[in-house]
């Protein structure tokens, strides 16, 4: 990584030069720095420590995707939003707190923000855009009838965990649609509407 530890590059990725900006500031310049630094190579590699190259390859609702060398350390919400246009996945908190980048992983909910794309490579990335039509179309009809929807900024999250409920995700009982709605923020605070939604779809 940057030795100033520049915020876009994750420990694990084993990048090992010093950014530009860095150098020549000797401060960390913060998110961006990356993208600004061509002189630097990055060497990605995965957990077991095999090394990602250019030439990988990313399955986003269907389509296969060849994923840019420069990509390949950068966030799956900002390749999902800028690269492919997906723009149903939202940047609430970019932390992994609000659930509205939620996304399907080979059919888990993960949040796109924590995930760069080169850990997701040869993976099966499902976005709302690919959700069946007539589950969209229901979702937005409960939505209205109990009144689930105000900004409409939280949505995409809670119709992708819905979905995977739906789908016989492993948060069943009682308490599932608690801890659901728990995972995921709304800021306008229709909770309960959006529970009895949740509770009809599920
Ligand atoms: S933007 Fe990813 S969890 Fe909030
Ligand atoms: S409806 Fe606005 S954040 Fe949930």
């Amino acid at each position: 990584m940057c030795r100033n530890r520049c915020r876009d590059l994750q420990t694990h990725l084993g990048f090992q030069s010093q950014c530009r900006l860095s150098a020549t500031t000797g401060k960390s310049t913060g998110r961006g720095c990356f993208q600004r630094d061509r002189a630097a190579r990055p060497v990605f590699q995965d957990k077991r420590g095999r090394s990602l190259k250019a030439g990988l390859n990313l399955r986003v609702n269907g389509a296969e995707y060849e994923i840019p060398e420069q990509w390949l350390g950068r966030r799956l919400l900002d390749y999902l939003r800028n690269e492919l246009r997906l723009v149903s996945v939202k940047e609430g908190c970019g932390e992994g707190d609000c659930g509205a980048c939620t996304v399907f992983v080979d059919g888990e909910p993960m949040c796109a923000c924590l995930l760069l794309c080169g850990v997701v490579a040869d993976r099966n990335i499902i976005t709302v855009e690919g959700l069946a039509q007539d589950y969209r179309q229901r979702f937005a009809q409960l939505c209205e009838k109990h009144g689930g929807l105000q900004c409409g900024f939280c949505t995409p999250g809670f119709t992708m965990m819905s979905a995977w409920l739906t789908g016989g995700g492993t948060e069943t009982g009682k308490d599932s649609l608690d801890k659901l709605v728990a995972g995921n923020i709304c800021r306008c605070g229709v909770y309960q509407q959006l529970k009895k939604v949740l509770a009809e779809l599920t």
